[in-house]
């Protein structure tokens, strides 16, 4: 069969980079190779978390299968492979003696990329926190950022210098927001005050990563963020005064920490109260320079007015397609992200799309055009970001394969590449075929 074509390496300008996304506990098997505990193996013990109570303890078991999967990274035509270290498989006690085998996976698995003309994209807390410290608070605790920095230090004395980047946490808003006032993903606490003080350390913790790894002379770190496009679910003032709010808290607290060294006025009026004392002044390592930033993005959220509590909105539900997710689908949100970031906060510093995909109920004998179709509508917003002048110089698909989804287990096919849970088998979907079609040559 004739696949429908994507944008082509062709499109784009010479540089442009395409890569795919993955995380470790949603691929490995944290149950095997010596990791500790995490607090997402006990939220996903607990009863009404998780799906089927769904964990990642085998997961795509990548832990074995790591050459096949860097093979099909690779006969994508992918430059960048954007993966994640977790800190319970290196330390599984989050500080103190590491697991040599760990360390040595790691070690391999980059070497492996090398080998095969890949980029390894690391990302050293993709969520999989070590529950030695999540029993002392995890993120609310305020010595999260000595913790994270040791981490840091740990794995990059070892690893460093074979990343092609490094960003230290994947999405500051989930690991805070998402896991300690909206009580979703672990520790699945719903408390202003934890948030709070989480969203801070989240940043305090991205910047003494930062400085450690400057600190060994490291290169092209960045940090990557989530952003959802927020529309106002009707046009009274009170519908759009929330969808400001939901906007500030998302998408503008953490890039106005990372880049303005303050928090947006809208989110202070929350949560100023808070915030650990003299939280300001972080922001001198918080705003550390940075040598890129990701985005990524997946969908838009329709606002109005909550119950009248803060942060005093509730979303409704849309008109436009769905994914498996109930996402709907909306990439104008890329193009505005990409172009609006570049005026408000980065300028001219590089930016990569680094996640976006969609999860689809594939069977592996059909094409999976609905994902084909997402991917062309993304693609285009990206070209369109460009010649509108955002610095757009990448575009990382989420995800490799089908994953681990977190609260959502194992229902929600995310991946470029089908993935048999029982047998673990792979299988390229038709997605992957019409990325290769047009990315393998260079
Ligand atoms: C992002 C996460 C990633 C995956 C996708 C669907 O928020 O970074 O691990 O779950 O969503």
């Amino acid at each position: 069969m004739t696949l429908p074509s994507l944008p082509t390496r062709a499109d784009f300008p010479p540089d442009f980079m395409l890569g795919v996304a993955t995380s470790a506990y949603q691929i490995e098997g944290h149950g095997q190779g010596g990791a500790g505990s995490t607090h997402w193996d006990t939220f996903a013990a607990t009863r009404g978390n998780v799906i089927r109570a769904e964990d990642g303890a085998r997961a795509c078991d990548h832990l074995n299968r790591w050459e096949e999967d860097l093979d099909l990274i690779r006969d994508l035509g992918a430059d960048i492979y954007r993966f994640s270290l977790s800190w319970a498989r290196i330390l599984p006690e989050g500080r103190g003696t590491v697991n040599a085998a760990g360390l040595d996976f790691y070690d391999r698995l980059i070497d492996g990329m090398l080998a095969r003309g890949l980029r390894p994209a690391a990302t050293l807390y993709h969520w999989e926190l070590p529950s030695a410290l999540a029993d002392q608070g995890g993120w609310v605790n305020g010595d999260m950022p000595h913790w994270f920095a040791d981490y840091t230090e740990t794995v990059m004395r070892r690893l460093g210098n074979r990343l092609w980047s490094v960003a230290p946490i994947n999405e500051p808003w989930c690991v805070s927001w998402l896991s300690h006032f909206e009580g979703h993903h672990a520790p699945g606490l719903r408390d202003i005050r934890a948030a709070a003080r989480a969203m801070h350390h989240v940043l305090s913790s991205h910047g003494r990563a930062i400085e450690v790894m400057r600190g060994l002379g490291m290169q092209n770190l960045g940090a990557v963020c989530n952003f959802e496009a927020a529309l106002p679910a009707n046009d009274t003032p009170s519908a759009q005064a929330a969808t400001a709010r939901y906007d500030a808290i998302y998408n503008q607290f953490f890039l106005s920490g990372l880049f303005h060294g303050r928090y947006p006025d809208l989110v202070l009026q929350g949560l100023e109260a808070h915030l650990p004392q003299n939280y300001h002044d972080d922001f001198a390592h918080i705003t550390a320079p940075l040598d890129w930033l990701g985005l990524n993005y997946y969908t838009c959220q329709r606002l109005r007015e909550g119950n009248g509590l803060w942060p005093n909105y509730q979303s409704v539900e849309g008109p436009l397609a769905k994914t498996q997710m109930g996402w709907e689908i909306y990439p104008e949100g890329l193009h505005y992200f990409l172009t609006h970031t570049a005026k408000t906060y980065t300028g001219n510093l590089p930016l990569y799309v680094t996640e976006n995909g969609m999860a689809h109920a594939d069977h592996p004998d059909q094409p999976d055009l609905a994902r084909l179709s997402y991917l062309d509508a993304h693609l285009r917003a990206c070209l369109r970001a460009i010649e509108d002048g955002a610095p757009l110089q990448g575009y990382i698909a989420w995800s490799l394969m089908d994953n681990y989804e977190w609260a959502f287990g194992y229902e929600k096919r995310f991946g470029l590449v089908h993935v048999d849970f029982d047998s673990l088998q792979r299988r390229p979907k038709a997605s992957y075929h019409a990325l290769a079609n047009g990315w393998r040559l260079r």
